[in-house]
């Protein structure tokens, strides 16, 4: 079938659509329906099946007779490691860790944070969460204590599990230290945690809370798979918002298996078996989709890189690695390609490897950039697929449906809305733009299953964030705008998340932590335009009336205050201090005019600007930063 009748029809016919992809999946109990929209505009889906993610991730291949094929592979340029793990090793592995966290007490429905680096044992933790109906709740390891603590006072947990050490080029993380940190700041206290003690560093566990990893397994009886409801909460995982408190996404698990399973060979061309590598990280949706669960559940063997795409060692490591395992696709940011590009824009390293295996490359998480693209094409020669999701749609909204025709490639769209995506360009108003115009991007209700189903604990707030402003609609914050054939243009957000290096960040939460810094009277701080990360955080900063210290120093101040707040990872380094800020009338701050002066855009003065003079001072403020050329 053509794409446009499989989209068809999964528009014509939801019901029929996702039953029909249910059936890939094992169920316990066979849900008799698929949508379950008494609650609308609150939808669920397969909530009366029973099912296992951890069953249909791992042990339903072992029972297939296909045990010995390879699970996992762990490549690890930074310690020089490598392993492979097989189904069935992991079936054992992930079903011991589970006895050993319900002999804790720890049962279905109840939380658990893991915080780990790209080590496989990051993804048996999620897998035997997943096994006794524990919904997990991942961190991503460059976050600072702060943040964790965040999560923890919100998700609850009964367990944390972590490692000791992370690798970074050049420097290890202390995660246990962070850990620590992060208990003694929350309101919560978890009542255990486990400890997967690297060779790298071995951390000082605290006795009676803190656990060794293998020790707290030994005797224990594994743990079986426990059946739970398709609306069951599968994982939380955060991500960032307008404001500092990060939201709970919430993964429904019966949705979550049937999409997932369903991408793997419309949209990835992938068949059981072979190689999948998505070069991201467990604590982003990327890495929970595409590292952990996707592969798996659809019986790939999946890639777990830890590493970076240059310096660990250079920029042929992604070859490598496609050749040394054999990758048949590869899924990863731009902002690694552009890295690559960056150090080897020739492609001298990809003659040193036969890369002939990699069928297509995908990328997500940022605007990919006509160029990058280009280059990847020109070099891998395999088609390159720009796709477009959301830590909350937890896959691709629209994407080019390799698996089930490759339509011709546009660059600079992630081509076209998904089965089940209806999606929509509005204005403001809510009413339909024509096709080339730009507007809101909504989907109309429902989203197809795996989907966000609420916000966890936070029902008032999904509302209010996500379908009050297009009522009927889901509110993607994304503007963008639909070509004359249907082809999807992803401009910019609505609101306040940037994209640094792939990762979604809010400048709120940043504007947050410089306002807490005693000189700053106020703040401001946007998203300009970075050739390597895509886009760079850069704050504005008003001092208190006789503040007489040095500006650099003060500069310096909120760049360590970010770091140690928020984490490495919000990449802030770049602060100046201004008089003013531009704002409207209503006292409304101008950053979208300023992220415009900063990247030398054409902007139109807004009527509602209360001096527009200040935009001159923030132009002069810019321009000494390096940004702002004409
Ligand atoms: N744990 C602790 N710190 C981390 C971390 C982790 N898991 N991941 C990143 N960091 C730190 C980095 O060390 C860096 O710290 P520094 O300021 O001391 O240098 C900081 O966070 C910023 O990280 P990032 O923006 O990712 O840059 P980078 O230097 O790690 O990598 C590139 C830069 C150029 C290689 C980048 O292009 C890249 O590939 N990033 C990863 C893209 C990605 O996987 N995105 C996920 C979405 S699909
Ligand atoms: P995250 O939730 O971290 O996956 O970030 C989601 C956001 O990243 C989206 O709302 C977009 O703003 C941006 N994004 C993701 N994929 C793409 C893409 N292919 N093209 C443009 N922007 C993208």
């Amino acid at each position: 079938m053509a794409y446009k009748d499989v989209y068809a029809a999964s528009l014509a016919d939801p019901e029929g659509f996702w039953m029909e992809a249910a059936r890939e999946i094992d169920w316990e109990r066979m849900p008799t329906r698929a949508l379950f929209d008494t609650r609308a505009p609150l939808y669920e889906w397969f909530s009366d099946g029973l099912v296992n993610t951890c069953w249909n991730a791992v042990d339903r291949h072992v029972e297939a007779g296909r045990g010995h094929q390879t699970a996992i592979i762990w490549d690890s340029p930074v310690t020089g490691s490598k392993r492979a793990i097989s189904y069935y090793e992991l079936r054992n592995r992930v079903a011991s860790l589970a006895g050993a966290l319900r002999a804790k007490g720890v049962e279905k429905g109840d939380t658990v944070i893991i915080y780990m680096p790209m080590i496989p044992e990051a993804l048996e933790a999620m897998l035997a969460c997943a096994r006794i109906g524990a919904i997990h709740s991942v961190v991503f390891g460059g976050f600072a204590a702060n943040e964790l603590a965040v999560r923890i006072d919100d998700a609850r947990p009964k367990c944390i599990i972590a490692a000791s050490c992370g690798i970074e080029p050049g420097r290890t993380v202390h995660y246990k230290p962070l850990l620590d940190g992060a208990i003694g700041m929350a309101t919560h206290k978890p009542e255990f945690c486990v400890i997967f003690q690297r060779e790298q560093e071995v951390a000082q566990l605290i006795e009676g809370r803190d656990f060794n990893w293998h020790g707290f397994q030994y005797g224990v009886e594994p743990a079986e798979c426990v059946p739970v409801e398709g609306s069951h909460p599968a994982y939380i995982l955060y991500t960032s918002g307008t404001t500092g408190q990060p939201k709970g996404v919430v993964r429904p698990t019966g949705g979550h298996l049937v999409a997932l399973n369903w991408t793997m060979r419309n949209i990835y061309d992938v068949e059981p078996g072979d190689v999948y590598w998505a070069a991201s990280d467990v604590g982003w949706v990327v890495g929970h989709s595409y590292i952990c669960y996707a592969p798996l559940i659809y019986g790939c063997t999946t890639v777990v890189f830890e590493g970076k795409p240059v310096g660990t060692p250079d920029a042929g490591t992604f070859w490598r690695v496609i050749e040394e395992h054999g990758v048949r696709a590869l899924f990863t940011a731009p902002t690694a390609f552009r890295a690559i590009k960056r150090e080897d824009p020739k492609g001298e390293f990809l003659e040193k490897y036969d890369t002939s295996c990699l069928k297509a490359l995908f990328l997500a998480g940022e605007r990919a950039d006509p160029d990058t693209i280009q280059w990847a094409l020109d070099k891998l020669k395999v088609p390159v697929i720009d796709h477009w999701w959301q830590t909350e749609t937890g896959y691709a909204i629209a994407a080019n449906p390799l698996g089930i025709e490759a339509l011709s490639v546009k660059i600079g769209s992630p081509s076209v809305p998904m089965p089940g995506w209806d999606v929509r360009i509005l204005d403001e108003a809510g009413h339909p733009v024509p096709a080339g115009t730009l507007g809101a991007i909504a989907v109309k209700l429902p989203l197809p299953p795996g989907t966000l189903p609420t916000l966890w604990n936070a029902e008032a707030r999904f509302l209010k964030s996500y379908l009050e402003h297009f009522p009927g609609h889901y509110e993607t914050g994304d503007a963008g705008y639909v070509d004359e054939d249907g082809y999807l243009y992803i401009m910019a957000r609505t609101d306040d998340v940037i994209n640094v290096a792939g990762h979604r960040l809010s400048t709120g939460a940043m504007e947050e932590v410089l306002a807490s810094h005693p000189d700053v009277a106020e703040c401001a701080v946007i998203g300009v335009s970075d050739a390597l990360k895509g886009q760079l955080p850069l704050g504005f900063l008003c001092l208190n009336a006789g503040t007489t210290r040095d500006h650099a120093e003060i500069v310096g101040e909120v760049v360590a205050l970010v770091r140690e707040k928020i984490g490495p990872v919000a990449a802030f380094k770049l602060a100046t201090v201004v008089d003013r800020l531009p704002k409207t009338r209503s006292g409304k701050i101008l950053r979208a005019t300023m992220a415009k002066i900063a990247d030398g855009e054409a902007f139109r003065t807004p009527a509602t600007i209360d001096d527009p003079a200040i935009l001159d001072e923030i132009r002069g403020a810019l321009q000494g930063l390096g940004y702002a050329k004409a």
